[in-house]
């Protein structure tokens, strides 16, 4: 069976894992990498990490459009629902079974008000295992933290960390995740969107392989990293 990651660009991701296509973070319309939409993107699941513009915004239209429920925090759950949007309202440390195989609810250091100023409770990240048990680390929007250690001890086979700075972990801490987490292989995101957030992969991704053995991925906007079930 396929596993696979499509970055579709800024933090939106596409995985294919367990037969099913879960889509992390949609965030379409006012996403400068991208020209796919909530109209043309398929979804089986939708992940929200937390309740910012840039991983929230078309979450609702694209739920709408495929069907989709939303797992995702308690609080942005609520906020989804009075949308009409189906949802899992989970909270931190929580794993939910669903057919393309578990999510489990990662700490993530950072804010979460919704985009109407209202409370959104933790900001998280996900770990997805698939059936065959890969395990996929998503950090989503977080700074450095020493716990992220735990995550690895879980055995990750890929991790996908921002390196953007400014709203995020830059390189440099970035790069200490990886030590911590100890991934096979390593994915950068959530950089290269705006100005503020410009930064260099393939140096990052050259600092990985000198000081690290995760092997990393440097994808460009609609690439799809094929990984091993
Ligand atoms: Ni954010
Ligand atoms: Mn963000």
């Amino acid at each position: 069976m396929t596993l696979s990651l499509t970055w579709i660009g800024h933090a939106t991701l596409a995985v294919n894992i367990g037969g099913y296509t879960v889509v992390v973070d949609p965030f379409f319309a006012d996403n400068p990498t991208t020209e796919a939409t909530s109209e043309t993107v398929a979804a089986d699941y939708i992940l929200v990490s937390h309740g910012h513009n840039d991983h929230i915004a078309d979450a609702v239209a694209l739920s709408e459009h495929t069907g989709a429920p939303v797992i995702t925090t308690l609080e942005v759950a609520g906020w989804l629902e009075k949308q009409g949007v189906q949802t899992h309202g989970l909270n931190l440390g929580g794993q939910l079974s669903l057919p393309f195989g578990k999510v489990k609810l990662t700490v993530a250091v950072h804010g979460s008000q919704m985009p109407d100023g209202s409370y959104g409770g933790c900001a998280v990240g996900f770990l997805l295992t698939s059936p065959k048990g890969r395990k996929i680390y998503l950090a989503c929007d977080t700074a450095l933290f020493g716990d992220m250690r735990l995550i690895g001890e879980e055995g990750v086979d890929l991790a996908v960390l921002p390196i953007g700075d400014y709203f995020t972990m830059g390189p440099d801490d970035a790069l200490r995740a990886v030590k911590l987490l100890e991934p096979k292989q390593v994915m950068p995101y959530h950089y290269g969107t705006w100005d503020l957030i410009e930064q260099d992969p393939d140096a990052w991704a050259q600092r990985v392989s000198a000081e690290t053995s995760a092997q990393a991925h440097v994808l460009k906007p609609g690439d799809t990293l094929q990984l091993v079930e």
